[in-house]
């Protein structure tokens, strides 16, 4: 029987209560093992120390820049941060681009680049020749290879260094979106010690005890931890909970092995995996008549913004076969539109249900370095999967709640987390700092 044939291959995409659970177990021993020196180097989340020792408390004030450079325009943003009555936010930025051959051209192209960019923004703000404080943000084109990432990496800090000499920019803080993220709403919420990205990529941070963090000398206080948590599963954690479709993905990426967490929750992944089911389920004659077309051979077709308009439910699956003709995948039937919403929907499920099991592992864990009984905590929320989907958020609050039932958790979703938090946290830095003298 066709159905039964195709209940089978999806059932392996569906995570029992137990699994979840064992999921939540491993990551916790993971998170240990990356804040531990001793198994630092093996853990397959890399727990990094970020230096941000404090969310914000209202009383940040200042005015302070941020570069937030992106793989080929980089925006320069002049945040005014006050405190007290007029407590509030302000932002102005202008973006610039960044021509090809200068960003495949030297650094010091690059660098003459950007300091003429800085240079023109600060006269267009009538601020020549301020000293100001800034913060700034890499974030890169997700196809991006991992080596690129880190020769663009040192490339940028190399380029910015000399930024701050040149225009005598007084502190320097290199903010990872997360990071951003969590920053952008503490500033609303001083409950939100914790950062979430579901987007292109995923990933977590959230704040540690300094004495569990033990790259770190000092003992006292609390440091964000940027857990770096779509690594998960390189060390083999996740391998029994993987379907073939996964190991596809996998083999086909730019990086097999790697980011194995990732591949199963983000947004540029997800596709992949509902292209790979559809594309076993008509080799094998159980939809579009069997007929494998080239369109459906085609990587990268499904988009995020098709899986949240498929499960859209609003959507009739005369609308669902719309889009399938849009994607190119013409002549389906509509029982076929309710095969391919399935699939969506099961893959999507389990992606909110995975990310809902990290983050009870990071709950609870907070929970736990406070001896608390009853946690409740804030999470800042940023990325397109996060806030398109129409029941991505609902399933992983309702993992969380099953998998951490002591803890009390409130989503709050970010705006803007690579430049306004890359200000905050620029913000906060200089007021502790302040504090310290
Ligand atoms: C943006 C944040 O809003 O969302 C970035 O400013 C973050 O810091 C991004 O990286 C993630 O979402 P997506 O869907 O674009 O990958």
């Amino acid at each position: 029987n066709q159905n039964a044939d195709r209940q089978h291959i999806l059932d392996t995409l569906r995570l029992s209560r137990e699994q979840l659970l064992e999921v939540k177990r491993r990551f916790s021993e993971e998170m240990t093992r990356g804040l531990s020196k001793q198994t630092h180097k093996q853990a397959s989340i890399k727990m990094l120390p970020t230096y941000v020792r404090s969310t914000p408390d209202g009383s940040e004030h200042g005015d302070f820049l941020a570069l937030d450079l992106g793989g080929s325009s980089f925006r320069v943003l002049l945040v005014r941060v006050r405190s007290g009555t007029k407590r509030s936010v302000d932002m102005q930025q202008k973006i610039y681009s960044i021509p090809q051959e200068i960003m495949q051209g030297t650094g010091e192209e690059l660098f003459n680049h950007i300091v003429d960019c800085i240079a023109d923004f600060l006269e267009y703000m009538g601020m020549k020749g301020a000293s100001l404080p800034l913060g700034f943000t890499f974030s890169f084109p997700c196809d991006q290879t991992k080596l690129d990432e880190v020769i663009f990496f040192h490339r940028y800090e190399y380029v910015c260094l000399l930024c701050f000499q040149e225009f005598d920019l007084n502190f320097v803080a290199v903010v990872n979106d997360t990071v951003g993220t969590m920053m952008t709403c503490g500033y609303e919420d001083p409950k939100c010690e914790v950062g979430l990205i579901v987007g292109t990529g995923t990933n977590a941070c959230y704040m540690e005890e300094m004495h569990n963090i033990e790259l770190v000398e000092d003992d006292n206080g609390r440091m964000c931890v940027n857990v770096e948590w779509g690594a998960f599963g390189e060390n083999g954690e996740l391998e029994e909970f993987c379907t073939e479709f996964d190991r596809l993905v996998d083999a086909c990426s730019n990086y097999p092995g790697k980011q194995r967490y990732e591949k199963m929750i983000s947004g540029m992944y997800l596709g992949e995996i509902v292209r790979n089911v559809l594309l076993d389920f008509t080799a094998k004659g159980l939809l579009f008549r069997g007929k494998v077309s080239e369109r459906l051979k085609t990587r990268g077709i499904f988009e995020t913004k098709f899986l949240s308009q498929i499960e859209s439910d609003r959507l009739a699956m005369r609308q669902v076969r719309s889009i399938l003709q849009h994607l190119g995948l013409t002549g389906s039937t509509c029982d076929d539109s309710v095969l391919v919403k399935e699939v969506c929907s099961v893959v999507a499920r389990r992606a909110a249900q995975l990310s809902g099991a990290g983050l009870a592992a990071v709950v609870d864990k907070i929970r736990q370095n406070r001896n608390l009984n009853q946690l409740s905590i804030t999470v800042g929320v940023d990325g397109t999967l996060y806030k398109t989907h129409p029941h991505f958020s609902a399933i992983m609050q309702e993992t969380l709640r099953d998998l951490a039932p002591q803890c009390e958790v409130t989503f709050l979703k970010s705006e803007d987390g690579s430049g306004k938090g890359a200000a905050l946290i620029t913000a906060v830095a200089c007021r502790v700092k302040n504090e310290g003298q």
